[in-house]
C-alpha cells in the first residue's frame, strides 16, 4: 500500500540520517565556538512537541501519514516539482514540529494571511507552493489535488491545540536584525563548523542538504535572506551542537552561504510590491503601489522561474 510504502521510505531515511551524522559526528574535525561565547538562548517548549506523534487510524490519519511523507520524501515523491536535493524537513526540522526549526506547529490557524512579499492574502495553500517554487526551488503543485489535500491535512494536524490568532513563534532575537555580517569572518565559521557535513562547496553529502549551488534553494526562497537564515542557523546548526554560535557567527556564516551562487527565480523583482522589502533581499525589487504582483503571482503559480 502506498501510504505504508512511505512510511517505509521515512523509516529507512531516519535510520540513514542517523548513521550519517554519526560518521559525520565521528569524522568532524571542526568544534563549534566556545560555549562561554553563546549568545543564542534556547526556544521555547513547544507546546504539541509532547503529545502522541501518531496520527489517528482511518481515512483522516491516513491523510495526516501521506502529506507527512510527502513533505518527508518530497523529491522521490513529486520528482517533476522538486528542482533541488531539499526535502520540506530539510528545513521545517523534526516533521515540522522543532521550536525554533521553522516550526511549522500552529501554522494551518494562522491563514488566510496578508503577506508583504505578494502584497495580497495567501490562503495556507499558496504558502506551500511559495516553498515549493523557492525552497525547493521546483513548481507549484495542484492546488485542488491530492498532494495538496494530504499536506494541508497534516499541516491541520500539527495545529491540534493551536487556538485560532495563538502566536507559535520562535524566539526573536534582536541581535540579527541589527548587526552587520562579515563574509571572511562567515567562510571561516563555515569550514571550521559546517563543512564536515554540508561539504567544502556547500554541496551536501547524502542526507546532508546543500546550502548553495544548483541543487540548492533559490535566491527568492526565505533562507536566501541571510537574517533569517541566520536565526535557523542559529537555534539549529551545526545540526549536532545546535545553539551553539553567537548571534554574530550564525550571521557571519549564513551571509557568506547565502552570497554563493544559487538557482535564480524569474520574476524575484515583482516581490514586495509596496516596497516594503527587509534589508537583506538579495536582490532589487520594483517598489511601487500595486508594481507587478499580478505578474508575480501568474509566474509563481505557473512554476515558471
Ligand atoms: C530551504 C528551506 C525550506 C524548505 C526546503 C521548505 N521551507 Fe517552508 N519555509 C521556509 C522559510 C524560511 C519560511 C518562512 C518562515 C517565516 O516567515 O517565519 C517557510 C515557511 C513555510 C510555511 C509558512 C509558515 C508560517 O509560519 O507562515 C509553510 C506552510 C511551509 N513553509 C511549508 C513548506 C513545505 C510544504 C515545504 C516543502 C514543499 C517547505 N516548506 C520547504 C523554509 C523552507
Ligand atoms: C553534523 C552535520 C551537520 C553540520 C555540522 C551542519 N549541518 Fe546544516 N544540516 C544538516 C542536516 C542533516 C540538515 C537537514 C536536516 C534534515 O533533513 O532533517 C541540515 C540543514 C541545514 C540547512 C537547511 C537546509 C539546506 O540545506 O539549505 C542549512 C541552511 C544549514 N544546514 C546550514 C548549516 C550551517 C551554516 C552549518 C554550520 C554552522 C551547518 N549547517 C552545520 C547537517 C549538518
Amino acid at each position: 500500500m502506498q501510504h505504508e510504502r512511505r512510511d517505509g521510505t521515512r523509516a529507512i531515511y531516519a535510520r540513514l540520517m542517523l548513521t550519517t551524522i554519526a560518521l559525520a559526528v565521528a569524522c568532524g574535525r571542526g568544534d563549534a565556538p566556545a560555549a562561554a561565547d553563546r549568545g543564542a538562548t534556547a526556544p521555547p517548549p513547544n507546546p504539541i512537541a509532547t503529545l502522541d506523534t501518531t496520527p489517528p487510524s482511518g481515512a483522516l490519519g491516513a491523510s495526516v501519514r501521506r502529506g507527512r511523507a510527502l513533505l518527508t520524501a518530497t523529491r522521490d515523491s513529486l520528482p517533476s516539482h522538486v528542482g533541488s536535493a531539499l526535502r520540506c524537513f530539510s528545513c521545517h526540522l523534526d516533521e515540522g514540529r522543532r521550536a525554533g526549526g521553522l516550526s511549522l506547529v500552529g501554522v494551518y490557524t494562522r491563514y488566510p494571511q496578508y503577506r508583504l512579499r505578494r502584497g495580497r492574502v495567501d490562503l495556507i495553500e499558496d504558502r506551500v507552493n511559495d516553498c515549493f517554487v523557492r525552497s525547493l526551488n521546483g513548481h507549484a503543485i495542484s492546488v485542488g489535488g491530492d498532494d495538496m489535500r494530504d499536506i494541508v491535512t497534516y499541516l491541520w494536524w500539527l495545529a491540534r491545540g493551536v487556538a485560532v490568532g495563538d502566536i507559535v513563534e520562535w524566539t526573536a532575537v534582536p541581535e540579527l536584525a541589527t548587526l552587520p555580517a562579515d563574509t571572511l569572518r562567515g567562510a571561516r565559521i563555515f569550514s571550521e563548523s559546517c563543512a564536515r557535513c554540508h561539504g567544502a562547496n556547500g554541496e551536501g553529502a547524502g542526507v546532508v542538504p546543500p546550502v548553495w549551488g544548483a541543487k540548492s534553494y533559490n535566491i527568492g526562497a526565505g533562507l536566501a535572506r541571510y537574517r533569517m537564515a541566520a536565526l535557523f542557523v542559529l537555534h539549529n546548526m551545526p545540526f549536532d551542537k545546535p545553539n551553539t554560535l553567537t548571534p554574530q557567527q550564525a550571521l557571519d556564516v549564513s551571509r557568506y552561504i547565502d552570497t554563493r551562487p544559487r538557482p535564480d527565480l524569474a520574476g524575484k523583482e515583482y516581490d514586495w510590491p509596496t516596497g516594503d522589502r527587509p534589508n537583506d533581499v538579495p536582490f532589487p525589487t520594483h517598489p511601487g503601489p500595486t508594481g507587478g504582483a499580478d505578474t508575480a503571482r501568474t509566474r509563481a503559480h505557473s512554476g515558471a522561474r
